[in-house]
């Protein structure tokens, strides 16, 4: 074990006025002398995607996983929503399920941790049923969640003064007495869970992709260029170049997943947004932003070839394009007109990226 005893406590709620990030702050403070108490932000944590472990961990999930490996024990700060404990967490956990690089096969950090678990809430269950639940989860994991004293922070907002201090004399008394009997916890199980190597996190830098770099896929008469994926960056989002040719753009379409965004660089695209399909024409330098599950497509309605940067958030759809398109080599423009093959392809695979292809438009509406 390590000296001191070091725990990781992550807060279920991403809010900054979160009364179980107070509470955890709290527990820093009133740790006992020999335990240090580290509240971990696990905002950055992208929503667990097999596809995504699959293309390679994002840092941000390595190193939390890391941080996990070489902590002694991990604290809860758990708020209810709906009685049950909420999907940020669930999230954390998902991630730490699952076995990191350089882990041996069926290993995972949280393997016979000693964990706790404290919760706020505003309500006068004090975050009692989502506990239950998180325990349940848990126990699954294998950890080794202390049982007693319970710590079911009700009616929070009576008990924190306006900078998030926990006030409550009685609350703070059985918190410390729970950090007391965690540290004793941890001491008997003899802190980190014996045979996690892992291998030094990857430390990320720039991801750079030049000029006439990138892999590039003709897909439906366009051609793209993949400027940065899911293992690029996390899996926040993924980057493109297209090269849309006079005539050229994809059927319309919408995305279950991701926003796109597209920045004009060179030429001209026209866009259709929405039911009522409202035009915008794009020039360089313009940008466009289509919502999530909202209908569009973009056309090159101009005589010259036009291209973009596009941005769609969270990654994942590179896949797509790899998936439905045909490769070409880096750097080239080559395009060919679409046809009904390369729609009928797009539109076969759409839904396994969450993508749906529409009817076009009839000929002659805008
Ligand atoms: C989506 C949602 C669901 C909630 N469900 C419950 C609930 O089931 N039980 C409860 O006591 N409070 C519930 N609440 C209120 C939370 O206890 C309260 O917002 C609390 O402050 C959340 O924790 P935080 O302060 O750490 O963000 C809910 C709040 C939200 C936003």
């Amino acid at each position: 074990m390590t000296s001191p005893i070091r725990v990781l406590a992550f807060s279920g709620s991403l809010r900054h006025g979160s009364f179980n990030t107070a509470t955890l702050r709290a527990a820093a403070d009133l740790a006992p002398e020999g335990m240090l108490i580290e509240v971990v932000d696990v905002g950055a944590i992208p929503l667990f995607n097999e596809d995504v472990e699959r293309a390679g961990w994002p840092h941000q999930v390595t190193h939390l996983a890391r941080r996990v490996a070489n902590s002694d024990a991990v604290l809860f700060g758990c708020p209810e929503y709906n009685h049950s404990f909420t999907a940020v967490l669930k999230n954390v956990l998902d991630w730490l399920s699952r076995t990191p690089p350089g882990a041996q096969p069926g290993q995972y950090v949280l393997a016979r941790k000693p964990v706790a678990i404290v919760g706020a809430s505003a309500g006068r269950s004090g975050s009692g049923r989502a506990q239950i639940a998180l325990r349940q989860t848990l126990s699954y994991l294998d950890t080794y969640a202390l049982n007693q004293p319970e710590i079911l922070i009700d009616r929070a907002q009576d008990k924190f003064d306006a900078d998030g201090r926990l006030t409550d004399e009685p609350t703070r008394t059985v918190l410390a007495a729970l950090l007391v009997d965690f540290a004793a916890w941890i001491t008997r199980f003899g802190g980190s869970a014996p045979g996690v190597e892992l291998v030094s996190a990857e430390i990320p830098t720039a991801h750079v992709c030049r000029a006439n770099h990138g892999p590039v896929y003709g897909v439906a008469g366009d051609n793209y260029t993949i400027k940065a994926t899911a293992a690029q960056t996390g899996g926040a989002y993924a980057a493109f170049e297209f090269y849309v040719p006079p005539g050229g753009g994809p059927p319309p379409h919408t995305h279950e997943r991701e926003y796109e965004g597209f920045y004009v660089l060179e030429g001209e695209l026209t866009f259709y947004v929405g039911p009522d399909r409202t035009r915008v024409i794009g020039h360089a330098g313009d940008f466009v932003a289509a919502p999530v599950g909202v209908i569009h497509q973009f056309r090159n309605e101009s005589d010259a070839p036009a291209r973009a940067f596009v941005i769609a958030a969270p990654a994942g759809v590179e896949g797509y394009f790899a998936a439905a398109g045909e490769p070409l080599p880096e750097g080239s423009t080559r395009t060919h007109p679409a046809t009904d093959v390369d729609v009928a392809r797009l539109t076969d695979l759409g839904p396994q990226w969450g993508i749906a292809i529409q009817p076009p438009a009839p000929v002659g509406s805008n």
